[in-house]
């Protein structure tokens, strides 16, 4: 927490497997680095879950990374493939999952939609993260017919309420466009439209527009710039948001902060473990690292946020490329280590270049 003289901050990083470690070691670096520059301080514990947690304290969520959690300031985590990662979200109650997709000009022409179509891109998705299908009743099962499976979709009325107020004080900073996600003529007992518009009475100037999410996967292609913000229940949200990947270049950009009631957060980014590339040190680290701004976005270190967003938009307007971004001619391709050293380089270019202003205006 913020003391008088300088802000110190505790955060638990959390690698998990596949690039996971190198996404966090190298997002790290830079949170580091900022920190520096803008005068806090930050501890990092460093916790496990998922198959790394299960072979050293035989639980995919242990105790142990519980109570390390408990009190930080926010917990950074990299990937993993098993579970723990929905119980760790369960346990805090990391119900409002905030997944920005903007388009950086520079990326334009990696989009899979031609650039005119994602120019100005800029939606937020609000994705319900802690109930639905994935917490629902669920087992396998036999009966006369034979075995089966099942995933129950349950929502409290007040879990699809809370969602909503949280969406809605979104749309009310931004530009007022609420858009619901539901399935309401095949899943009629879920009535996000009314609930959502029931809450929407309390915040003035946002415009609910209820969408059937097989048309708003649709529309996302076909007119993605329309949106502003989206809400969506835990599994529409997910499947939406990995549009979104295909929508601003790559998957590997995208981070995304899941916060509880009091603001506590859990920060990760969008995509997976990657296994087929995992070790080779040439995964994207910005994912992570856009799930590290919203971090420091969070706690009003906007500075450090906002020299990072800058530092990371010149290296890509240079040319500098992951592979994940598939550089073509003209283009840079770097590993994720050239890639972090060349934005540490950058923001204390920027550094300096704002002390020198500074010394300016002194004169
Ligand atoms: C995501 C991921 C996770 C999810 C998986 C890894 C459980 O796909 O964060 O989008 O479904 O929430
Ligand atoms: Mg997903």
């Amino acid at each position: 927490m913020k003391s008088l003289n300088q802000p110190s901050y505790r955060i638990v990083a959390i690698p998990g497997e596949g690039i996971g470690p190198e996404v966090i070691e190298a997002s790290l670096k830079v949170l580091q680095h900022v920190a520096r520059l803008e005068r806090f301080t930050l501890q990092v514990d460093y916790g496990y879950i998922g198959r790394v947690a299960l072979e050293k304290f035989g639980s995919n969520f242990p105790q142990a990374t519980a109570q390390l959690c408990n009190g930080s300031d926010g917990i950074v985590f990299g990937a993993v493939s098993q579970s723990g990662l929905l119980e760790l979200r369960k346990h805090f109650d990391f119900f409002c999952n905030l997944r920005p997709i903007r388009i950086i000009n520079s990326l334009l022409h990696k989009s899979s939609l031609r650039p005119e179509k994602v120019e100005g891109l800029d939606m937020l998705i609000v994705r319900e993260l802690v109930s639905g299908i994935y917490f629902g009743a669920s087992g396998r099962a036999s009966d006369d017919r034979g075995a089966y499976g099942y995933h129950t979709m349950c929502y409290y009325d007040e879990e699809i309420r809370r969602i909503a107020r949280k969406a809605l004080q979104q749309a009310q900073q931004r530009q007022g466009l609420l858009t619901v996600a539901h399935k309401e003529n095949a899943l009629p007992h879920l009535p996000w439209t009314h609930l959502v518009q029931e809450e929407a009475t309390k915040f003035t100037g946002v415009m609910v527009e209820p969408m059937l999410v097989d048309n708003l996967a649709m529309q996302m292609v076909l007119k993605p710039q329309r949106f502003d913000v989206i809400l969506a229940g835990n599994l529409f949200g997910d499947i939406l948001s990995d549009i979104g990947g295909a929508l601003v270049g790559s998957i590997g950009l995208l981070g995304s902060a899941s916060l509880n009631g009091d603001g506590f957060g859990l920060y990760e980014a969008i995509h997976g473990t990657a296994p087929d590339i995992a070790g080779k040190g040439i995964a994207n680290p910005l994912g992570t690292l856009a799930a590290c701004i919203l971090m420091l976005q969070q706690w009003g270190e906007t500075q450090a946020a906002a020299k990072i967003i800058a530092a990371q938009d010149r290296i890509l307007a240079k040319g500098y490329r992951t592979a994940d971004l598939s550089p073509q001619e003209g283009e840079i391709l770097v590993s994720t280590e050239i890639l972090i050293e060349l934005l540490l380089e950058e923001i204390s270019i920027i550094q300096h270049s704002e002390l020198g202003v500074l010394d300016e205006q002194c004169r």
